[in-house]
């Protein structure tokens, strides 16, 4: 079996539920506290031995490659005003052994086309895909090394879920979990809550094997008039088992507004040079 070395973000979406804030920036360097949420998602990815990371851009793709180049002029003051610190956190972020690239979605058609620009760097072998945009704080392994973890025993694609409320289900990718095991039987875009196979949603992490990716070619615009990559799943399953894991950790949308902000406090309150602080603003707020 092949292991897991490469990581797809797909950053190229219009994140049209932030505007104004995403007119000219990707969503994905949206800030939870101080830390842009594709930080976040490239640490997780690091701390699972991903070795080539690659992000699928758009033309606001400068504000993404900034982050993680070199900043020279910045650098260089930070270090003569002795803000080590400072230096430190933006220095480093990816070690000099990982490889970078970028490719480019020249049309936002959705999730499955963006992971499918990725192909040509991807070639044949297993690959991981993070949607930054699903922020999963974990007290022990992360959301995408216990993916790999289950990959390397099954050597199935394997897709993180979680237990939403029924009336939710229109937001999310559903599976139907087989009742032995942790087989996908099926999977549904968004459907109604009445249509969901069962209460277990789609969360942002996934392990893929190289089949999927012709299988992008026959999948047509679905929900949202968007290719999506939960058709291709579907298709995948016809020729291949896949798992789901049911990762432990807190997941929040930060694509959403009401999730960016839960995650936006949680993260706070565990600075210790901001909890005092934010919990006087939120028991002063409540009284108000
Ligand atoms: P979303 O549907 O959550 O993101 O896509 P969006 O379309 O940018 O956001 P809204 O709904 O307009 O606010 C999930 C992920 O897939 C990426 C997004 O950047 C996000 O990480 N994506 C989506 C692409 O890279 N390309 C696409 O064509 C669509």
């Amino acid at each position: 079996m092949k292991p897991v070395r490469k990581a797809v973000f797909p950053v190229a979406g219009l994140g049209t539920r932030f505007l104004p804030a995403t007119k000219s920036i990707p969503k994905e360097m949206l800030p939870i506290v101080d830390k842009p949420l594709i930080q976040y998602a490239v640490e997780e990815a690091l701390a699972a031995g991903i070795e080539t990371l690659i992000f699928v851009t758009s033309r606001k793709k400068h504000a993404i490659s900034d982050h993680f180049d070199r900043a020279f002029e910045l650098e260089t003051k930070l270090a003569a005003n002795g803000k080590d610190d400072l230096l430190e956190c933006i220095t480093n972020i990816i070690p000099t052994n990982v490889i970078r690239a970028d490719v480019t979605q020249l049309e936002t058609l959705g999730l499955g086309h963006a992971v499918n620009c990725a192909r040509g760097l991807i070639g044949d072998e297993p690959f991981a895909v993070l949607l930054a945009d699903d922020l999963i704080k974990s007290d022990g392994p992360g959301c995408l090394q216990q993916l790999i973890s289950q990959y390397e025993k099954s050597g199935r694609s394997t897709i993180a879920v979680q237990n939403i409320a029924t009336e939710d289900s229109d937001q999310y990718g559903m599976i139907e979990p087989s009742s032995i095991g942790r087989e996908v039987l099926s999977i549904i875009e968004k459907p109604k809550p009445a249509d969901a196979p069962s209460n277990l949603a789609v969360v942002g992490r996934y392990i893929l094997t190289p089949e999927i990716f012709p299988l992008f070619e026959q999948v047509g615009a679905g929900a949202g008039g968007e290719i999506q990559l939960t058709d291709a799943i579907a298709l995948l399953m016809q020729q291949q088992s896949i798992e789901y894991c049911e990762f432990t950790g807190r997941r929040y949308d930060c694509g959403s507004k009401a999730g960016f902000i839960e995650a936006t406090v949680d993260y706070a309150l565990e600075r210790p040079e901001l909890r005092d602080k934010i919990l006087l603003h939120i028991r002063d707020s409540l009284n108000r």
